[in-house]
């Protein structure tokens, strides 16, 4: 195991319940938890330690950006939050003020560090933190899709009454609006998923949109997500940890489009060891585009 302290910088919603996932996959870690208000990241080392026994692996502390300058796996959840009615892209001018700060604090970065990115919109500063932390871009990833591959996963496991884990789908490109399913390889325990009999385009059209829209929801309800992110978040470094080559939709730079976005990638202790090609079809390779393009256009406008 190459990997053992993980430095959190955002001891949010988001930053804090991924300590805690963290602690509950029990992984023999280290976790530092950095934040601009000390009060509140004293108050979530102080809660989140009355969880420790349960987990007899992992420590937590307070540290400064410094600290998370020589942890092994550094997860950015700092920054503002998407509101209600507002898009994850609505925040990019203020959040990328805040991570290029935290970028510069962190400096200078273990040369082995991997960077997860989380904050949103996470494609945008997922190619600020490649291009500012001098890493091989393969040591600095965003989350992307996989939430919303989750989330994907999780409603089709409930139309069609199958477990979630024998489906294999994925959502790709932004993590945003215009990301898409990629339906043309989407399979139900090795049988591809347009050969359902109850699967026709409108509930395709309806899935996608249950799936895109579900973050707002739970934002109009709550005024926050952090359960999802955090559990994907603790998969992701678990995967690092203990080299599994697990296979996720990433946010990963894309040489033919100039950004990072989100395709399947090998995640292991290298952190992305190889991006896949995805066969896609017309239609998806069209979305695929339109996504890349939004995220080339948000790039050059003028808040940006
Ligand atoms: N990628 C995803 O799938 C996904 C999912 C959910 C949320 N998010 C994003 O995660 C981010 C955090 O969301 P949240 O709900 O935890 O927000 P939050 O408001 O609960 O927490 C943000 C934290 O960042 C801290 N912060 C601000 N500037 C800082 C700095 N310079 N250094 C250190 N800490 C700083 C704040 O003090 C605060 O504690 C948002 O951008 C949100 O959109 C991403």
């Amino acid at each position: 195991m190459k990997h053992k302290k993980i430095a959190i910088l955002g001891a949010g919603a988001v930053g804090s319940t991924t300590a805690y996932a963290l602690m509950l996959k029990n992984i023999i870690t280290e976790v530092i938890l950095v934040d601009i208000d000390e009060k509140r990241c004293l108050g979530e080392i102080l809660d989140l330690s009355d969880a420790l026994s349960f987990s007899g692996a992992s420590k937590i502390r307070s540290g400064t950006a410094q600290d998370a300058a020589q942890a092994d796996i550094i997860i950015i959840a700092a920054g503002m939050r998407q509101m209600p009615g507002k898009t994850r892209i609505e925040l990019m001018s203020t959040n990328r003020s805040i991570i290029s700060t935290i970028l510069e604090q962190i400096k200078p970065i273990s040369l082995h560090a991997i960077i997860i990115m989380v904050t949103n919109p996470v494609d945008i500063l997922t190619l600020d933190a490649q291009q500012f932390s001098g890493l091989p871009r393969n040591q600095v990833f965003g989350s992307g899709t996989f939430l919303d591959t989750q989330r994907l996963c999780g409603i089709l496991a409930k139309k069609l009454n199958i477990a979630e884990q024998s489906i294999d789908a994925y959502i790709l490109g932004e993590h945003g609006d215009t990301q898409f399913p990629a339906w043309s390889n989407a399979h139900v325990a090795n049988i591809p998923l347009l050969n359902f009999p109850s699967v026709n385009q409108e509930y395709l059209n309806q899935i996608a949109e249950e799936t895109r829209k579900k973050a707002y929801e739970i934002i109009d309800c709550k005024g926050t997500t952090h359960y999802g992110i955090a559990a994907c978040v603790a998969t992701m470094c678990q995967a690092i940890i203990f080299n599994q080559k697990l296979v996720i939709p990433l946010s990963c730079y894309i040489p033919s489009f100039e950004v990072c976005l989100s395709m399947p990638a090998i995640l292991g202790e290298n952190g992305i060891e190889q991006i896949l090609p995805i066969p896609l079809n017309e239609k998806e390779q069209q979305q695929l585009a339109h996504s890349a393009e939004f995220l080339q256009r948000s790039l050059l406008s003028k808040n940006s």
